[in-house]
């Protein structure tokens, strides 16, 4: 659908609800981070979003964790829901509600689900045997039940496969099983179970035609590779098998209706608390506050209402089999889509609990690191389809540094000192017709941005964002205020040029605000313009308008922080100092620690800093740590008392703090091969981001890159690189 045309719309969004027997992990932050980013957008276009989620505090897994810590189910559940809010707010998530299956409205609405199924026909009983623990007096889970393995005799296995043979078979296989709760060996008992008639031939073909046809705005409901899924689940005839919804007492549970000792499995009243939640929001007030004036009845009877379910992949066929033909044979409003994504992983495994480190996300909050980095970093590794991503260190700096510092706060950086200090704030007016296009075209790219959010294409959102904001640095590039500012004949062209930078800057805080909220805001303070409408990014900047004084808008991360992040601070050297220490050294590239593991070792899926030690190759993750720029030499000159050095002042265009013109001093050993006068105003290649080294005439700021027959031989000449014209001071060598 065109998302800029439409009429608002209304629409409930839900996230899965976390289990409760644990506090948030990356995993979660991702799934929330990127419907955050999906919901603010729609809300930027004039919708209106209700976003809810709960904590799923039901089944047999809460209840042995609570009886362990010894506390009832529900004091235990209630200390994992304090812990919350501090990740809400710390990521800037904006759900609008948030609330427990463990709560009288999912009581109600369970019990009025099951009996309109019942009511229908939809419910079946069936006898079923199971393993029994006499001293715990419960029914075991199969995950409590271990045994020796029916084929190799390996002792201490799980009832569905052996971890010592492979072999896969029943718990009721298992040689001397035992119950790991009581060490009892189980008995089998039987007990009479209740199911959701899944196979019945009028859910599988509701299922069929609803997993397959588009949603309302004529888009598919689900991704392909979830239709695909879907397919094959729903197999051919007969292939979709009932599903036990009900569990025995003890169970920590919602009880089913007039079946004393039942309780519903908590994969049923799991989905249930999506509605739950939402009856909540609008019954304490909170939707009518929130501009909706229905009640919870009439909102998810109104056939306008959208029902937008944001999952992970793993939890994919409850929601888009079972809770589908649950709402629709108990007579309830149907999902309009279920938008399932990857896993956020670490070397290729899932990140969870269970496997320790990882980024914890509340050490990130404790470490001072910005929570917006986190959240552009995940946009823009997300799209629209069910892929996984690998969290790497080295990916997360370049994204942050090279892009939304160097490329996007860069325009801001550079241009709105100058409107401050010499224009007492004032924009200028009467752009040329370059400023002019340019102004256009990063116009029409919001349209296309806009489009891709709506599709939930996160990443090319932003890799069209960084591509305009390429443009207006080469925009300011090209007009060079820092220069025009040294000549004040030049003063008209120099607000001009600032205002027309600082309105390209506004259209693409508008176009981030989805997934850097609080940057936006403090932009928005310092243009002192509104940038909470999509639409805004296609106001002028009115000549005339005042901004602010210019603040310091977001840090670069620190290599230090991501090291303290991951745990790596604890492994390294102790007779170096951190961050600087191996830099130091003469000449970084070859000495690399040796005791500490590199970040992409401990964190890539690829091994870089190994592969780089050990083989000829290095992978891109290796290269792009090292920041290559075009750098104009501005000046050269002789150093006393050394044979081989020439000192270089170079102009990479960067400003100071304050937005003057930041000059770099580079000693360079090219004495032999080159006359100073020679080289001033030639342009070069930088090494920017070399570790600035003390010598004995000076500190030099980097290193530029010459070409030489072998490593250190120059006798058969020294030739510095130098680009194809049109290169400018300051673009990125990739
Ligand atoms: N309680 C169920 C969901 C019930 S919904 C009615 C559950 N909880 S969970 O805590 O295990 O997972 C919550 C969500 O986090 C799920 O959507 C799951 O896919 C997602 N993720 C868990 N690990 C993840 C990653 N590593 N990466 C991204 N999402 C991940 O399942
Ligand atoms: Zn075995």
């Amino acid at each position: 659908m065109n998302s800029a045309t439409a009429a608002p719309r209304n629409i409930f969004v839900t996230t899965a609800l976390p289990y409760a027997n644990g506090r948030f992990h990356v995993g979660h932050m991702m799934e929330y981070i990127q419907a955050d980013i999906w919901v603010r957008f729609q809300r930027m276009q004039g919708h209106k979003v209700h976003w809810v989620c709960a904590d799923d505090t039901h089944g047999a897994p809460i209840m042995i964790a609570a009886e362990k810590a010894g506390k009832t189910p529900q004091e235990f559940v209630a200390e994992i829901a304090a812990t919350r809010k501090e990740y809400h707010d710390g990521f800037h998530l904006s759900f609008d509600h948030w609330y427990s299956t463990d709560s009288p409205e999912n009581v109600e609405l369970a019990q009025d689900i099951y009996r309109k199924l019942k009511a229908n026909g939809f419910i079946s009983t069936k006898t079923i045997e199971q393993f029994y623990d006499p001293v715990k007096g419960m029914f075991l889970p199969d995950r409590y039940i271990k045994g020796e393995c029916p084929k190799c005799g390996e002792k201490d296995q799980y009832g569905d496969s052996c971890e010592n043979c492979g072999a896969v078979y029943a718990p009721t296989d298992l040689k001397n099983p035992y119950s790991t709760l009581s060490g009892a060996t189980p008995e089998m008992r039987s007990s009479e179970h209740f199911f959701f008639k899944l196979s019945d031939p009028k859910c599988v073909e509701f299922l069929r035609a609803w997993t397959t046809e588009a949603d309302r705005h004529g888009a598919p409901r689900l991704q392909s590779e979830i239709i695909a899924k879907s397919k094959e689940w729903l197999g051919e005839d007969g292939k979709l098998g009932d599903w036990d919804i009900s569990r025995d007492a003890p169970y920590f549970g919602i009880p089913i209706p007039d079946a004393p000792g039942k309780f519903f499995y908590v994969w049923l009243d799991a989905p249930v608390g999506y509605l739950a939640a939402l009856k909540n929001y609008f019954d304490s007030g909170k939707a009518n506050a929130n501009g909706e004036p229905r009640s919870f009845a009439d909102f998810l009877a109104d056939p306008a209402t959208e029902q937008i379910h944001f999952i992970g992949k793993d939890i994919a066929y409850f929601h888009v089999l079972f809770w589908p033909a649950m709402l629709n044979f108990a007579g309830y409003k149907v999902p309009d889509s279920v938008n399932v994504h990857g896993f956020i992983q670490m070397g290729g495994e899932k990140m969870s609990k269970s496997r320790g480190t990882g980024v914890d996300p509340l050490k990130y909050l404790q470490l001072g690191m910005n929570p917006e980095w986190l959240r552009y970093y995940i946009a823009a590794k997300l799209n629209a389809n069910v892929e996984d991503f690998d969290f790497t260190a080295e990916d997360f700096m370049a994204r942050v540094n090279a892009d939304l510092i160097g490329k996007y706060v860069n325009i801001a950086s550079r241009c709105a000192g100058f409107i401050a200090k010499r224009f007492e704030g004032k924009l200028g007016g009467e752009a040329d017709d370059e400023a002019r296009a340019l102004l256009q075209s990063t116009r029409d790219g919001g349209a296309e941005v806009a489009d891709l959010y709506n599709k939930r294409e996160f990443g090319k959102a932003i890799r069209k964002i960084m591509e305009l904001a390429d443009a207006a640095n080469q925009y300011v590039d090209r007009k060079a205020p820092w220069l025009l500012a040294k000549d004040d004949t030049k003063a008209h062209e120099l607000q001009s040029v600032c205002s027309t930078a600082l309105g390209l800057f506004r259209s693409l805080t508008v176009m981030l605000a989805p997934v850097m909220p609080k940057l936006a805001t403090d932009v928005s303070s310092l243009l002192n313009v509104e940038v909470d409408r999509f639409a805004a990014l296609n106001a002028p900047l009115a000549p005339g308008h005042t901004i602010r004084p210019y603040a310091h808008l977001m840090s670069r991360v620190e290599e230090r922080q991501l090291d303290a992040l991951l745990g790596l601070d604890k492994v390294v050297d102790p007779h170096k100092a951190k961050g600087e220490n191996d830099k130091n050294k003469k000449d970084n590239s070859s000495n690399k620690s040796a005791s500490a593991p590199s970040k992409s070792e401990v964190s890539g899926k690829m091994s870089t800093s190994e592969s780089s030690a050990n083989n000829a190759f290095i992978s891109i993750d290796d290269f792009v740590k090292i920041d290559l720029r075009i750098a104009k030499i501005v000046n050269a000159e002789h150093v006393e008392g050394s044979d081989k050095l020439l000192r270089l002042t170079l102009d990479v265009n960067e400003k100071n703090e304050d937005g003057s013109a930041r000059l770099r001093n580079v000693f360079s050993g090219i004495k032999a091969a080159y006359a100073p006068e020679a080289l001033v105003g030639q342009l070069t290649v930088l090494v920017a981001n070399l570790a600035p080294r003390k010598m004995k005439f000076g500190v030099s700021e980097g290193m530029v890159l010459a070409a030489s027959s072998k490593d250190g031989d120059n006798a058969s000449g020294l030739y510095i690189l130098n680009p194809h014209t049109g290169a400018t001071p300051g673009m990125k060598v990739t």
